[in-house]
């Protein structure tokens, strides 16, 4: 199958705006698991969540003890028409543990956009925020988290890393990614896949729609994160791999794992080499820019005339130098 047709979903979900597509509670609790120190005595929020689909409401209801929130909120969204919220709180049916039978449904004035004064009010009172959110309205989502100064893991397109609005708070260290799907790829649940999926990533009998590139951002601390990449080439002797690039001063390392362990100059990596990035490892000065957000950087992207996929622009801490 082509890379085409292989990203056409992902495509085809922001052209038509057609963001209805489900988590697998699997690939909840496989990410939640790194993260449960962080959520102890929190008020979490799922605010694109339709409670009858979503599995983050029932995720955290279903865990409610075992982390010991202090609350769970949850607004679903209903385009053009009144719409509600869900609460967990407190055992309300006296059976001795807090669950989805002690949910409390409440209507919302709104439809449940998580731009709406009601929803950004829930926000406001709440610490974490988890949810998968549409992929259409991505930049706008994660300026609201950082406009709130919200503690969040929300699934997204390891495209966005490159949308200049995300790619600034990375830099920052406000941002980074999470521990991961399996290869990138997340099967996802769905019922509208006739006319807005590409044909092939569809499969009829789980009712899963496969999108390539996957991943979680969080701004929540985790192992992961702090795990040295092992690096084992070196760069003195095999100067031939690591081209420079036409405009810019740094060598090319197509391949994560390549980063010469010996370089103390600046070197331009694939935006993937995020999944494996240790702030005490590394420091990242920018994104090769064609469209020159980070105009002293323009240039790493061509080697000898030929256009290079985009770059993530990094340089080794001193003192992890070998
Ligand atoms: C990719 S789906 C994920 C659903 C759910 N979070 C999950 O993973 O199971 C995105 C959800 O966001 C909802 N949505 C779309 N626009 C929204 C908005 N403006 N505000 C809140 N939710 C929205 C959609 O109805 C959809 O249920």
């Amino acid at each position: 199958m082509s890379k085409e047709t292989k990203n056409g979903n992902l495509r085809a979900a922001k052209k038509n705006k057609n963001d209805e597509f489900y988590t697998q509670l699997s690939d909840i609790e496989k990410e939640l698991i790194h993260y449960k120190n962080h959520f102890k005595n929190k008020i979490v929020f799922c605010n694109c969540d339709d409670p009858k689909e979503s599995n983050f409401f029932q995720y955290f209801a279903l865990n409610f003890s075992h982390l010991g929130l202090k609350k769970l909120i949850t607004t679903h969204y209903e385009k053009d028409s009144q719409s509600y919220k869900l609460v967990v709180e407190h055992d309300i049916n006296k059976d001795g543990v807090i669950n989805l039978d002690d949910a409390i449904r409440t209507d919302l004035k709104g439809d449940g956009d998580f731009r709406s004064q009601e929803s950004i009010e829930i926000l406001k009172e709440s610490d974490i925020i988890v949810t998968n959110p549409p992929f259409s309205l991505f930049r706008e989502y994660i300026a609201q988290l950082m406009k709130y100064d919200k503690k969040f893991l929300v699934i997204g397109s390891m495209n966005a890393i490159t949308y200049k609005e995300i790619f600034k708070h990375i830099k920052e260290s406000r941002l980074w990614l999470g521990n991961g799907f399996q290869s990138g790829n997340a099967y996802f649940k769905t019922s509208h896949h006739t006319d807005s999926f590409a044909k092939g990533v569809y499969n009829e009998e789980t009712g899963l729609v496969k999108f390539r590139n996957i991943v979680w951002y969080t701004n929540l601390d985790h192992k992961k994160r702090h795990e040295e990449l092992l690096l084992y080439k070196t760069y003195e002797g095999n100067e031939s791999d690591y081209p420079k690039y036409d405009n810019y001063d740094a060598i090319e390392v197509s391949k994560t794992k390549d980063i010469p362990k010996d370089y103390k100059g600046v070197m331009g990596v694939p935006i993937t080499f995020l999944d494996k990035f240790n702030p005490e490892q590394f420091e990242i000065l920018g994104l090769d820019d064609h469209r020159a957000i980070y105009p002293k950087l323009a240039g790493c992207n061509s080697i000898n005339g030929q256009k290079i996929y985009r770059r993530i622009v990094i340089k080794r801490k001193i003192d992890k130098i070998q």
